[in-house]
C-alpha cells in the first residue's frame, strides 16, 4: 500500500517547542486535521508537519460518496485506504466522514435515491461502505449538515435529497443502520453554524440540540461534531456557546470540534495585524470550547495555509490575499495562531482520556 511507502518521518514543522499532540495528549483531548491524500501524498514537509502536530486526521475529501463510488455499483476505495494505511502506519487515529452529505454526490445518486428502488441504494451505499472501514477508524460523521432553518422545513431540515426521498426519517434511518453494522463505532452528527450570536446561528442550535436529543432518546448517537469554522470580526458570546456546548453535553454526548479554521476575510491586508487578530478570535473560542469536559479535542481542517479550502475559489478576501486561518502558514511555519492553540490546550482542564470512547448507549 502506498501509505506503507512513505518515509515515517517528514522535517518536523519548524521551530521546536513541545507539538499540539502532545499537549492535547497531557490533558487527555485529541489534536489532528483534516487532510487529503494527494497532500500527504506528494508533499514531505506537509507530511511532516501532520506527523509532528497530529494523533488524528480526517479525510477531507476521500471517503465522501462522490469519490467513492463515481459510477453506480463501482466502489472505488484507493484514495481512502492510502489514508487510513498512511494512519494505522504511523500510529494516528482517523475519523470517517462523512456517509450521508447533501454535497459530494455522485451525479447518479439523486436520481438512485428518489426512484423506485432509493431505500436500498440508500442503505447499501451505507452498509457497504461502513463494513469496508469497519474496525480501522475512531467514529464517524454519519450525517452531515442536515439542518438548514431558512428552508422552513419541519425539524428544521436542509431540503436536500435525502429529504426528498425519505423525508426527515433519513437522519435517523442512517444512524440505525450504522448502529447496527458497527455496533461499537462512535456515531457522530457533523453540523457548522453553531458558533455564532447571530439568529442563524441560535435557530441551528436550538435545532440541533433537538435533533440529538431525538436521536439520543433511541440510543442512536454518541457524539456532536461542532465544525467550528470561525470567522474573524463575527460576534461571539461566550456564555450562549457555553451554555450550548453545556446542553450537549446534558445529553450525555461527546462533543469534537471537527474543522476548526478561521476566515480572515474581515481583517486588514497587514499580516501582522491579520495574524494577530486571527489568534485573538480563535483564543476567546477555545477558551470556551475545551473548558467544557465532554469537547474530548480539535481537529484544524487543513493545519497549513498551503492546503485550505479556504484558499480555494470563490475567494473570501476583496483584496484577492490569501487566506491564513491555519495554524501554521503556507511555508509551514508557526504563526500565531498555533501559539494560540497550545495555549488553549495547555489551559484545558485535564480530561479521563483523549481517545474517542466506545460509543455512549
Ligand atoms: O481532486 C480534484 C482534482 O483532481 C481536480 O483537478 C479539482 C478540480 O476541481 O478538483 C479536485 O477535487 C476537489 C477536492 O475538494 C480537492 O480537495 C473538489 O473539486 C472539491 O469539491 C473538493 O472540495 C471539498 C469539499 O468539502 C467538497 O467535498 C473540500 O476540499 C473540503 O475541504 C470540503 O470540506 C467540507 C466538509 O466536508 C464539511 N464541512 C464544510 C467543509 C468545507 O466546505
Amino acid at each position: 500500500m502506498l501509505g506503507a511507502q512513505l518515509p515515517a518521518q517528514g522535517a518536523p514543522a519548524s521551530d521546536a517547542g513541545e507539538s499540539l499532540q502532545a499537549r492535547a495528549a497531557r490533558r487527555g483531548l485529541i489534536f489532528g486535521s483534516g487532510v487529503s491524500w494527494p497532500d500527504i501524498q506528494k508533499d514531505p514537509e506537509f507530511r511532516g508537519a501532520v506527523l509532528a502536530d497530529c494523533a488524528e486526521i480526517v479525510p477531507a475529501v476521500e471517503m465522501k460518496w462522490g469519490e467513492l463510488e463515481r459510477r453506480e455499483g463501482v466502489a472505488v476505495y484507493a484514495a481512502a485506504d492510502s489514508l487510513v494505511e498512511f494512519a494505522s502506519t504511523n500510529g494516528l487515529q482517523i475519523r470517517g466522514h462523512t456517509l450521508v452529505w447533501y454535497r459530494n454526490l455522485p451525479a447518479w445518486a439523486p436520481a438512485a435515491l428518489t426512484g423506485p428502488s432509493g431505500s436500498a441504494v440508500y442503505e447499501t451505499h451505507i452498509r457497504t461502505v461502513l463494513e469496508h472501514f469497519a474496525g480501522r477508524l475512531a467514529s464517524w460523521d454519519v450525517v452531515n449538515e442536515a439542518i438548514w432553518t431558512p428552508d422552513g422545513l419541519p425539524g428544521f431540515l436542509r431540503r436536500c435529497v435525502f429529504q426528498q426521498a425519505f423525508g426527515a426519517d433519513y437522519i435517523p434511518r442512517a444512524f440505525s443502520l450504522a448502529r447496527a453494522v458497527v455496533p461499537t463505532m462512535p456515531l457522530y452528527y457533523n453540523e457548522f453554524g453553531l458558533e455564532y450570536d447571530d439568529q442563524l446561528h441560535s435557530q441551528k442550535r436550538h435545532a440541533t440540540l433537538q435533533l440529538l436529543s431525538d436521536l439520543k432518546s433511541k440510543g442512536l448517537v454518541d457524539g456532536l461534531g461542532v465544525q467550528s469554522h470561525l470567522h474573524v470580526g463575527w460576534g461571539f458570546d461566550a456564555q450562549v456557546f457555553r451554555r450550548f456546548l453545556a446542553d450537549v453535553a446534558g445529553l450525555g454526548l461527546q462533543i469534537l470540534l471537527t474543522e476548526f479554521d478561521v476566515n480572515d476575510a474581515r481583517a486588514p491586508a497587514d499580516e501582522q495585524i491579520r495574524d494577530q487578530q486571527i489568534a485573538d478570535h480563535a483564543q476567546r473560542f477555545l477558551e470556551v470550547a475545551l473548558d467544557e469536559p465532554q469537547v474530548k479535542g480539535m481537529l484544524c481542517w487543513g493545519l497549513s495555509d498551503r492546503y485550505t479550502w479556504l484558499n480555494s475559489p470563490p475567494y473570501d478576501r476583496a483584496d484577492g490575499l490569501p487566506n491564513r486561518g491555519q495554524p501554521l502558514d503556507a511555508a509551514m511555519r508557526r504563526k500565531p495562531l498555533w501559539n494560540t492553540i497550545a495555549a488553549a490546550l495547555d489551559a484545558a482542564p485535564r480530561r479521563h482520556s483523549g481517545r474517542a470512547a466506545g460509543n455512549s448507549r
